[in-house]
């Protein structure tokens, strides 16, 4: 792990006011960086950001690759939520990665939100969120950690699910704080007007630049995979699927994908 002082002091300007920023050239994973804070007592709000992760973490287990000139970054705050309360942040996130995307030049016509947590550049995923909680009592979050990768000028080209960049879609290189800027303010503005107890309004506005609603797709859970119709997104988070053998499922986990192999 290497932590450089004037590259810290750089950044610590970029984000709001009264907001912690640690910068790292390199790192395992921000979010370990920033879990391992929150068991030490750290209060945040603090952004942990590298330049480079040799073990970044994604969702479901997978491992998030490191490419030059991308944003790795994790959130560390104390939202003094229920666990349950937290269904909302998820959409809160991805709604402020799309703002990011659209501040950078990117046309609003072509960012979309994947449900749960993706955003696409023309149909491709373009970011990773990885948000990890810390229960005190088993009821309340002590800490939470958002982790957010955002592929600026660098992209997998044999991921699972067609990846891109933002470069790649505007053909011009991207300042990698200048974007950490603009997320950690949009981010900032969206968790003030977070309401935990009714986060009907995210999961309205997240619909409106959903992507998939009304069509086939297949989704792949822990347990299962089975092709259906995305239905919407509920006012509780989850996703109501029309399954092809006639009944309804309301998802909280899983991964969508657009292609549905053939028989
Ligand atoms: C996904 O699988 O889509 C989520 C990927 C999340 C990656 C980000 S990069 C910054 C932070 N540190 C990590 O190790 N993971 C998250």
């Amino acid at each position: 792990m290497s932590f450089n002082r004037s590259a810290h002091n750089e950044w610590a300007t970029l984000a709001p006011f009264g907001t912690d920023v640690r910068y790292f050239e390199k790192c395992d994973s921000t979010n370990t960086l920033a879990v391992d804070a929150g068991n030490k007592g750290e209060k945040g709000p603090t952004w942990f950001v590298a330049g480079q992760q040799t073990a970044g973490r994604g969702r479901r287990g997978n491992t998030w690759k490191s490419y030059d000139q991308n944003l790795y970054s994790s959130y560390l705050f104390r939202p003094n939520v229920a666990l349950s309360e937290l269904a909302g942040l998820p959409f809160i996130v991805s709604l402020a990665v799309r703002d990011t995307f659209i501040a950078l030049g990117c046309d609003s016509k072509d960012v979309h939100c994947k449900w749960p947590n993706d955003v696409l550049i023309d149909e491709k995923k373009a970011n990773g969120i990885l948000i990890e909680t810390s229960a005190a009592s088993g009821q309340l979050s002590e800490f939470v950690v958002i982790g957010i990768g955002l592929n600026l000028n660098g992209y997998p080209k044999d991921n699972e699910y067609p990846a891109t960049s933002v470069s790649q879609q505007l053909s011009s290189k991207i300042d990698v704080a200048s974007a950490f800027k603009v997320l950690s303010h949009v981010l900032d503005i969206r968790l003030s007007k977070w309401t935990p107890s009714d986060i009907s309004m995210v999961t309205a506005e997240w619909s409106k630049s959903a992507w998939g609603i009304g069509t086939r797709r297949l989704i792949k859970t822990t347990n299962e995979s089975f092709n259906g119709t995305i239905v919407r997104l509920e006012s509780d988070g989850g996703l109501l699927v029309h399954l092809d053998n006639g009944t309804e499922k309301c998802l909280y986990a899983g991964d969508i994908f657009s292609t549905i192999p053939a028989g």
